[in-house]
């Protein structure tokens, strides 16, 4: 069985059908690209994945590690070891940086103490995400990833609103994610991974080996990622509105 499998997953958000019927695979030790126009469902499709409960699955199935996930908790599918990064994460009140990270550290694999290389040192002591700049949510929610050291990591958009340069210290970071750290030993495995990319950016950096195309809910491609995004930087998605 492949690492992650949906099986015609249609999902539900305020009265809207937004997934009409996914499927997918996802290989251990595969980076896969996700594209698709504005409002497609492809933060739709990781959220549900990570079982965040704005949507309702009506029908269909996922499987994790072989384990159907369809109706498990965030917590079930984090310690089965599934990561977010999020597009727009909630702000968290009450909760510090710091004590987010450790927290999840002490239940994940991860490493603590790195805020340093994610330009969060002066962050530790504020409430998660509270009047953090777009780059700076960013950066955040690596460095959280990283202290959990997920088997399989989804990136919804990682290099969205941020600078130049940044995207150079995020791409690196997510290298490190799924690669493990230049001069460690990651255990010679290469970590999965998920990504939404609108341009294509953090490919320069972690690659892809497929990439599906998501339109109005449904899988309308699949393929070389290199050769989609040329596709569809040169032609468009050619979708009409629904
Ligand atoms: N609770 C909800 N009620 C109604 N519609 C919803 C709800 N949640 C999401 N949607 C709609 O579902 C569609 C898919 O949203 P989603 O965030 O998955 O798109 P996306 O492909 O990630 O787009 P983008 O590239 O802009 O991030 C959008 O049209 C959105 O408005
Ligand atoms: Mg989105």
């Amino acid at each position: 069985m492949s690492l992650l499998e949906i099986e015609d997953l249609h999902v539900v958000a305020g009265d809207r059908e937004i997934l009409k019927g996914v499927s997918l695979k996802l290989e251990e030790g595969e980076t896969c690209a996700l594209f698709g126009p504005n409002g497609s469902g492809k933060s739709t499709l990781l959220a549900t994945i990570m079982g965040y409960g704005m949507t309702t699955v009506t029908s269909g199935k996922i499987f994790f590690k072989g384990k159907n996930i369809t109706h498990m908790s965030v917590d079930q599918r984090s310690k089965l070891g599934i990561g977010m990064m999020m597009q727009r994460p909630p702000n968290v009140v009450g909760v510090t940086l710091g004590n987010l990270v450790a927290a999840t550290a002490k239940n994940g694999k991860g490493v603590v103490g790195v805020e340093k290389e994610f330009k969060m040192q002066d962050f530790m002591d504020r409430d998660v995400n509270v009047g953090f700049s777009g780059g700076e949510i960013k950066r955040s929610e690596l460095l959280q990833l990283t202290a959990q050291a997920p088997d399989f990591v989804m990136l919804d958009e990682p290099e969205s609103g941020v600078d130049l340069e940044n995207i150079d210290l995020i791409g690196k970071k997510v290298h490190e994610l799924i690669y493990g750290k230049e001069g460690t030993d990651n255990g010679g495995r290469k970590v999965s991974a998920f990504v939404i990319t609108h341009t294509g950016q953090i490919m320069d950096y972690i690659g892809a080996d497929k990439a599906y195309v998501l339109i109005h809910g449904r899988i309308a491609r699949e393929g070389d990622p290199n050769a989609i995004l040329e596709d569809i930087k040169t032609n468009g998605y050619g979708v009409e509105d629904e």
